[in-house]
């Protein structure tokens, strides 16, 4: 099993990036083989401080290796420095139906919140992204539930170069965590927690001191229901169903375990007093680890460089294969 995934090294990670997607990078490296990239290529297609992405990805990268990625048993590098994502990337727009990217919600998302530039960047974003995959024969994607379509498009994507060249690429899959896929904001809990669209009290940071954090899950929105009751439900209940979500992924137990161990509550305090204990417990090791890393650059710096030299040596060689196929550039 081969693991591919990416994180953007834009705003701060919160409880949802953790949740839905770094820790199960981090169990991947006993599963398989983890190959891990912090994507500042992607951070680029929309407004942003060239100063500001370096130290962004720094902190990115050092929460990461403070929640568990050891260097020494995966692949964990810079996207930037290893030219054959942008390369493959513009291979593989020759198989992507431009209707398809027109069709992406994120896409739309964004767009539709950008002041100044729409950029074509941000149009062709899912290319590159596919070629982040692809480029490794990737076979497995884990990624929280807002990555589905972004992952079916690699898919086609991969699909439709083998059927034009011949098979070369690896289809790839994506894993979705069993709970906690979409953690939604604490303020607004019909919208996911995100970092661009969410609410700064209802957005809890990864690196959040404990006081703070408590705070965040003791304000979080539940619902009126007289007697409280602590359990699943539709949109009407999305509040309390959000913070057993969270229970249960920071506990490590299943949504219905958590429920259960709350059947003696007297009320929503208890339920967000439990959700508050476990998210403190799940973080506060990653700040402390984070604390120690982020000062020294230059070991960060020498991880990437080690990463980036795994990286390229596997990319290249797909690389090779896609140019030939394509007949592009002298045959090697
Ligand atoms: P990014 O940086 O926005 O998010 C990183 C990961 O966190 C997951 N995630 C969530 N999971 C649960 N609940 C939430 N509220 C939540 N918000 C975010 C995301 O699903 C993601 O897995 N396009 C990607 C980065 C990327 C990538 C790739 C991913 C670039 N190339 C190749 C996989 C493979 C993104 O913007 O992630």
């Amino acid at each position: 099993m081969r693991i591919f995934s990416g994180i953007q090294p834009t705003g701060r990670k919160h409880l949802g990036n953790y949740i839905g997607a770094i820790q199960h990078y981090v169990a991947g490296q006993d599963r398989g083989e983890g190959i891990y990239c912090v994507v500042d290529l992607h951070a680029t297609t929309v407004a942003y401080d060239p100063a500001d992405l370096r130290a962004r990805l720094y902190d990115t990268l050092a929460i990461l290796v403070a929640s568990g990625l050891d260097p020494d048993r995966c692949v964990l590098f810079r996207q930037s420095d290893v030219q054959e994502h942008p390369e493959l990337a513009w291979l593989l727009a020759s198989v992507t139906a431009w209707g398809d990217l027109n069709r992406m919600h994120q896409f739309k998302e964004k767009s539709g919140a950008q002041r100044d530039l729409v950029s074509a960047g941000l149009f062709t974003y899912p290319v590159l992204m596919a070629a982040d995959v692809l480029a490794y024969r990737a076979t497995h994607v884990p990624v929280g539930d807002d990555q589905r379509q972004h992952i079916e498009l690699m898919r086609d994507i991969a699909e439709r170069f083998n059927a034009r060249f011949g098979e070369t690429l690896v289809v790839p899959e994506g894993t979705y965590p069993t709970v906690g896929a979409r953690i939604m904001d604490l303020q607004e809990p019909t919208r996911k927690m995100s970092t661009t669209g969410g609410t700064p009290e209802g957005t809890v940071y990864v690196l959040d001191d404990a006081r703070t954090i408590t705070k965040k899950i003791k304000r979080a929105v539940t619902d009126s229901d007289d007697p409280p009751t602590i359990r699943r439900g539709g949109p009407e209940k999305a509040g309390v169903t959000n913070l057993l979500e969270i229970l249960a992924a920071a506990r490590g137990t299943t949504v219905d375990e958590a429920e259960a161990s709350l059947a003696g509550a007297r009320g929503y305090g208890d339920l967000k007093a439990a959700a508050a204990e476990a998210v403190v417990a799940l973080l506060t090791p990653v700040r402390e680890r984070y604390e120690e890393l982020r000062g020294d650059e230059d070991a960060l710096e020498a991880i990437l460089e080690t990463g980036a030299g795994k990286a390229r040596a596997l990319a290249s060689a797909t690389l090779a294969d896609v140019r030939r196929v394509m007949g592009v550039a002298r045959p090697g």
